[in-house]
């Protein structure tokens, strides 16, 4: 399976923060953001990655990461997403270095307390089709939020007024090789992306959809100040990417 971080868009939400440098190389307590979900992926024995970014700041993360070694790899794979088409858009950009591999697809600005070893395992087994991450909290219309039916995900609806679930999908994804396909059957949406959510739902209109519950604490640290500050605090106070 190979790893992709998808480390793009403008960062608004933490204006000024971000008005000089892309929000994922901001500091969440000892570490640029973006260190977090790389060793995320790097601690789940994914060691092929490639870093999606855009913007006016991409070549920091050249300088900042170089080949990876501080991360135990010998090298790392890089994208530069044009304009601002939305997560999935700068997924698309990762097809070539896919190829017909499984990949795990982690948002820049997600940091979680633990691991994916166990997810990341138990879709190695699934034949086809998609996995999901989710984790209960208290304010489920920031994020995409799933529909249940007994242990099945029906769909999901992106920051929803009225939230199904208590549950938030996780910036955790992973797919098999048709993502890409899938990808261009989706149509832009009201703000102007091709979102995630819209991929996750193609797969969940499929029948190909698995999900499973993200355990230890989950931070989207780039969402809103508050984010970036309760990511701090719980890196801070617990630590990160534990075995
Ligand atoms: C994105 C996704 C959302 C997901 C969230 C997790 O939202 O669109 O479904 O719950 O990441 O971090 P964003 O934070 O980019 O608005």
């Amino acid at each position: 399976m190979k790893g992709i971080v998808l480390a793009g868009g403008l960062g608004t939400r933490l204006s000024p923060l971000t008005r000089i440098t892309n929000k994922h190389l901001l500091p969440v307590f000892d570490k640029p953001m973006i260190y977090y979900p790389l060793q995320m992926l790097v601690n789940a024995g994914i060691k092929d990655i490639m870093v999606v970014t855009g913007g006016n700041n991409s070549g920091d993360f050249l300088r900042l990461l170089q080949n990876g070694r501080e991360f135990g790899l010998n090298e790392l794979h890089y994208g530069y997403q044009q304009g601002e088409g939305g997560i999935a858009d700068a997924l698309r950009l990762a097809k070539n270095f896919a190829k017909n591999d499984k990949i795990c697809v982690v948002l820049g600005d997600n940091i979680i307390e633990k691991n994916i070893l166990g997810p990341a395992r138990a879709f190695q087994r699934q034949k086809k089709g998609a996995k999901i991450m989710l984790k209960a909290v208290p304010e489920p219309r920031h994020y995409g939020v799933p529909e249940l039916r007994g242990d099945r995900v029906v769909g999901i609806e992106e920051k929803p007024r009225r939230p199904k679930t208590s549950f938030a999908v996780v910036g955790i994804y992973f797919y098999d090789a048709r993502v890409f396909d899938v990808i261009e059957t989706i149509k832009p949406s009201r703000r102007g992306e091709l979102e995630i959510t819209d991929v996750n739902n193609a797969y969940i209109r499929r029948g190909q959809m698995s999900y499973d519950i993200l355990d230890g604490w989950w931070a989207d640290a780039g969402s809103s100040i508050q984010g970036l500050f309760e990511a701090n605090q719980f890196v801070a106070q617990y630590g990160a990417n534990h075995a």
